[in-house]
């Protein structure tokens, strides 16, 4: 059976088996089962000197190699905060504004490009089946081929793709769309992501590549989890703690694309406009801290804390805090259990690849009482999850409507709109979109 070989900038923790796994460890979980498989990325270390006698550190886990390379800290900062996360993520983000370009972070992106090609290579074998993820790694399909790499390379996109009117504020962008003719297949979220990505090849008179592989979750594993949390202590604590009332969650990493200060101002005018529910809901926020160093996450949190504070001091009692708000990540069975705890979902991004928190959250309900997804029209998620309660995230008064509609649904209408998204969670799943990419790299034939 032929190799996969796995390429990104993350790569799980295959030890820690305290630390949660990622969405795209969860995702691929499936495709490493059916494959022998190597994956290849960064160590999350940062490492001393010039990097130039960097250790390779090999892990074996079953069928699976790992294989990681640490960053000097020039590189971290330049390729992984620099380019990667204050450049091409707000870009891809539609967050043009939100840029800090510099020449040199993009020469320090390009040659950690270079440096994984030039790591990587010496262990490919020609029947390999080498796939590569998301926007840190836009180059590397062109860096294997300048190193006569003969072997299958498909990319991956897990973020949007801003139209060509805006994708061009990227001095780059040109030589990115033509670094993309190396993949032999380019697979993104949704459609328009897919019209973005073909009508910029267009510009630049190249044949349209992208087609659309929606990413979904392992719905049964994740329901299982909901079910067996139920008897966590926290759970339980939790459930004693709400007295009955309705809980309201989000789950997010605290990042400026997730929508979170906007939620919460639509969360402030939830509790102005129907003043009913002060003291009889209580919402969850659950923000991990992210990317911690880059200034504009460092100043979303400045924001967070100041809105949540204004929230809880303007409307808390002795007896009841509005927001409950964590910065800290919680196991993956914890949340699947909130999850099924609660009677409704804020997931209001801004602009989201997919976002895999829609589709756990419908996952996570028990048929006889749903809670109730309320959902951005920005998330990729969205074009298939069209029962959702569906919102403008900057619409701080249609998200009071909709916690509202959410907490005053009747149970039928709540399990009618349920049983749609849980058709769609259960039809578009991580085994198969990862079947379906591996597939499309097999029907491509090697010289
Ligand atoms: C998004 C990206 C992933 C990335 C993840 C976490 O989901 O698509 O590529 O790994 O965010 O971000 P981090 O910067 O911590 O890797």
């Amino acid at each position: 059976m032929q190799r996969l070989v796995i390429v990104s900038n993350r790569v799980p923790a295959v030890r820690d088996r305290k630390q949660p796994a990622g969405g795209l460890a969860v995702a691929l979980r499936a495709a490493v089962q059916d494959h022998p498989c190597l994956w290849f990325g960064w160590s999350g270390q940062q490492i001393g000197g010039d990097g130039a006698d960097r250790a390779l550190g090999v892990d074996t886990v079953g069928h699976v190699t790992y294989a990681t390379i640490g960053l000097t800290h020039k590189e971290y900062n330049g390729f992984y905060q620099g380019y990667s996360n204050a450049v091409l993520w707000p870009l891809c983000h539609y967050r043009a504004g939100f840029m800090n370009y510099n020449r040199h972070d993009q020469q320090v992106y390009a040659s950690v490009n270079t440096l994984f090609a030039t790591r990587l290579a010496p262990m490919l074998k020609p029947d390999d089946m080498v796939w590569v993820h998301d926007y840190h790694l836009f180059p590397l399909g062109k860096a294997l081929r300048d190193l006569k790499v003969k072997a299958r390379i498909g990319f991956f996109l897990h973020i949007p793709f801003p139209p060509w009117s805006l994708m061009r504020a990227l001095p780059e962008a040109p030589a990115l769309m033509r670094d993309l003719r190396a993949y032999d297949v380019i697979g993104v979220q949704t459609e328009d992501d897919a019209r973005n990505m073909n009508e910029a090849f267009a510009v630049l008179g190249i044949p349209a590549r992208a087609r659309v592989f929606p990413i979904g979750i392992d719905p049964d594993s994740f329901f299982a989890c909901a079910c067996e949390g139920q008897n966590l202590p926290q759970v339980q604590r939790l459930r004693q703690d709400l007295r009955g009332l309705p809980l309201i969650i989000g789950v997010d990493r605290m990042d400026y694309s997730k929508g979170l200060l906007e939620r919460l101002r639509g969360y402030d005018t939830f509790l102005k406009r129907y003043p009913e529910y002060r003291g009889k809901v209580t919402y969850l926020q659950i923000t991990p801290v992210s990317r911690g160093s880059v200034p504009e996450y460092q100043s979303l949190r400045a924001e967070l804390d100041q809105i949540v504070g204004h929230i809880n001091g303007t409307y808390g009692a002795f007896d009841w805090t509005p927001v409950r708000y964590l910065t800290h990540p919680l196991p993956r069975e914890l949340l699947a259990a909130f999850f099924q705890l609660s009677s409704a979902a804020l997931v209001t991004p801004l602009r989201d690849g997919m976002n895999l928190v829609a589709k756990e959250y419908v996952a996570a309900q028990v048929p006889e009482n749903p809670g109730t997804l309320i959902l951005s029209r920005f998330a990729g998620a969205a074009a298939d999850m069209e029962d959702a309660l569906l919102v403008n995230p900057h619409d701080s008064d249609e998200i009071a409507a909709a916690l509202h509609k959410a907490l005053s649904l009747s149970g039928s209408e709540r399990r009618v709109r349920w049983e749609r998204l849980r058709a769609e969670v259960w039809r578009v799943t991580a085994a198969g979109w990862a079947r379906s990419f591996i597939a499309a790299m097999s029907e491509v034939r090697t010289t």
